[in-house]
This record gives C-alpha cells, sequence and structure tokens, in this order.
C-alpha cells in the first residue's frame, strides 16, 4: 500500500512519524475522510472546505492549496488503484519538544492513506445495523473535525461489546450523532428529522447531500433535535457518513425500529445518494 506523508508517496512500511509529533502526544490535530466510488471522491469540495474550518478554528496552517490537495488525493487513488473505499487524511501541528504552548517553527505533519472497502454491496446496507445509546462525552466543539477520538473510541467499543455496530450518543436525553456517524430517524407520519447543526455535532458532508436530496425528492424534513424515547418510536432510522453512504438503523438497544426491517425513505433515500455518487 502506498501512503503520503509530508510530500512523498512511499510504502506503508516505510511512512515513520517522529516520536513528538503532536499528534501522537496531544492529539493536536484535525482529518478527514472522503468517499470513493468508481475512483472517484465523492463530495471533495465539501469535504475540503470543512478542513480548511477545521485547520482555522485550531489555528494550525493549512500545508496545501485546495488545488493542491486534490492532485495529491488524486495521486494516492492511482497509485493504489482504488476503485471503492475511503481516503483519510490528518494535519497535526507538527514535532516539537512536548510543550502545550504552540510550537513557533513548527511545520504541520500531513498524512494520508486510501481503505479500500465495498460500500455500494456491503451486507450492512441491506440488512440494517444495530445501534446501542451511550452518554455523549466528548468536548464542547465536536463541530471540529480533531483527531482527539478518544470518547469516540470508548463509545462505539462499548457499543460492539453490546453486539451493536455504531453508538448513538445522547446528551440531556437527546441524540446528538452516531460516534462517526450523522443520526437520522423517520417519524410516524413520514417526516426525516435530524439535529441542526451547532457546536453539538459534526456537519457531515453526507448529512448536507442527504437533506439535499430529501428536499428535491419531496420527503419532509424538520431539522430539530430528537430524544431517544422518540427515536424508539420512530418508523425508520438511518445514518450517514462518507465511509458508509446511507445505512439503515433497524434495532435501538436491543429494541427492532418499527418491524425492524430498513424502511421505505431510508431505502428511497440510499438509492438517491447513489445515483448522485455513481
Ligand atoms: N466520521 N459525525 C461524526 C462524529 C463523524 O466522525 C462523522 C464521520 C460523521 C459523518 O460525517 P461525513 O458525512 O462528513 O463523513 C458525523 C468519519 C467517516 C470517520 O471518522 O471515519
Amino acid at each position: 500500500r502506498i501512503v503520503f506523508l509530508n510530500g512523498s508517496f512511499l510504502p506503508l512500511e516505510e511512512a515513520k512519524v517522529p516520536f513528538m509529533d503532536r499528534g501522537f502526544l496531544f492529539g493536536d490535530g484535525v482529518y478527514e475522510g472522503i468517499g470513493v466510488l468508481d475512483g472517484r471522491l465523492i463530495d471533495n469540495e465539501a469535504h475540503l472546505e470543512r478542513l480548511e474550518r477545521s485547520l482555522s478554528e485550531v489555528r494550525i496552517p493549512n500545508p496545501y492549496t485546495r488545488a493542491e490537495w486534490t492532485s495529491l488525493q488524486g495521486e494516492i487513488v492511482r497509485r493504489n488503484g482504488m476503485q471503492e473505499g475511503f481516503i483519510y487524511f490528518q494535519v497535526t501541528r507538527g514535532v516539537a519538544e512536548r510543550d502545550f504552548f504552540f510550537p513557533e517553527n513548527a511545520k504541520p505533519t500531513v498524512a494520508m492513506f486510501t481503505q479500500a472497502k465495498a460500500i455500494v454491496h456491503a451486507p450492512a446496507a441491506e440488512k440494517g445495523i444495530a445501534v446501542v445509546t451511550v452518554p455523549d462525552l466528548r468536548w464542547e466543539r465536536r463541530d471540529i473535525k480533531s483527531i482527539s477520538l478518544l470518547a469516540q473510541v470508548l463509545a462505539k467499543q462499548a457499543a460492539k461489546e453490546a453486539g451493536a455496530q455504531e453508538a448513538w450518543l445522547v446528551d440531556e436525553g437527546f441524540v446528538t450523532e452516531g460516534g462517526s456517524s450523522s443520526a437520522f430517524i423517520v417519524t410516524p407520519t413520514g417526516s426525516i428529522v435530524v439535529r441542526p447543526l451547532s457546536h453539538a455535532i459534526l456537519p457531515g458532508i453526507t448529512r448536507k447531500s442527504l437533506l439535499r436530496l430529501s428536499k428535491e425528492g419531496g420527503i419532509a424534513l424538520e431539522e430539530r433535535r430528537f430524544t431517544v424515547e422518540e427515536a424508539y418510536e420512530a418508523a425508520e432510522a438511518f445514518l450517514t457518513s462518507a465511509s458508509n453512504f446511507v445505512l439503515p438503523v433497524v434495532s435501538i438497544d436491543g429494541r427492532p425500529v418499527a418491524d425492524g426491517k430498513p424502511g421505505p425513505i431510508t431505502r428511497k433515500l440510499r438509492e438517491l445518494y447513489l445515483q448522485m455518487a455513481s
């Protein structure tokens, strides 16, 4: 596998990051992940825009222009012969003696790799997945795509140990989002409900496309918070992310969502999303 590190493409085994990298010591960095279909990046402009925003919020200089990022991404896809999967890239504040204050002369560390993965014909897309709710223990700037993911790691591991594939994070009784996805329900009257953007959630790029598709498809939409109880009573539930597109959620905390099968609105939205991405 060929990866990208600080200006060079090289075999994964040869890509080494210095011990004192602030990403390693502090989780001091931000990242992006983009879906790839037929060798093309899905919604790349929106992901690069979010990267720019994350970097500026944490005051790490952006090492590349949008055109440079795009050409590096194209190159890593080509070099790995990637057709379908995920591109991951992160920027940390760089290498310096351990000290909390920003280093004076550090250069950001840039790392990028690809993961081949079946997204279109994933079994989870057919059968749906189980989620469990767990307390949202993250910090108050979840809109920044930070590489500090300890709370998500613990939440998703708890979900796995409970036999589920994703955790839905709960703050004051309301679902914020998934451990690594945006959370949606469909009401018994057929409206999609999703939490509005704020510092409490990541502005999902797939979420944004999905909202546009649902408007175009004439599906009613309510941007508001929903509780765990409302999710238990929902007609359908689903999640979105760059690495899964749209996935049906068929059980929440061990209770089947409606009849426990992927619902018609979820299927339709997945279909619309695949059409858009193809
Ligand atoms: N996760 N919410 C959180 C907390 C996320 O980590 C993600 C993405 C999303 C969905 O955003 P998008 O549609 O832009 O992928 C929502 C990525 C895929 C990850 O960490 O692997």
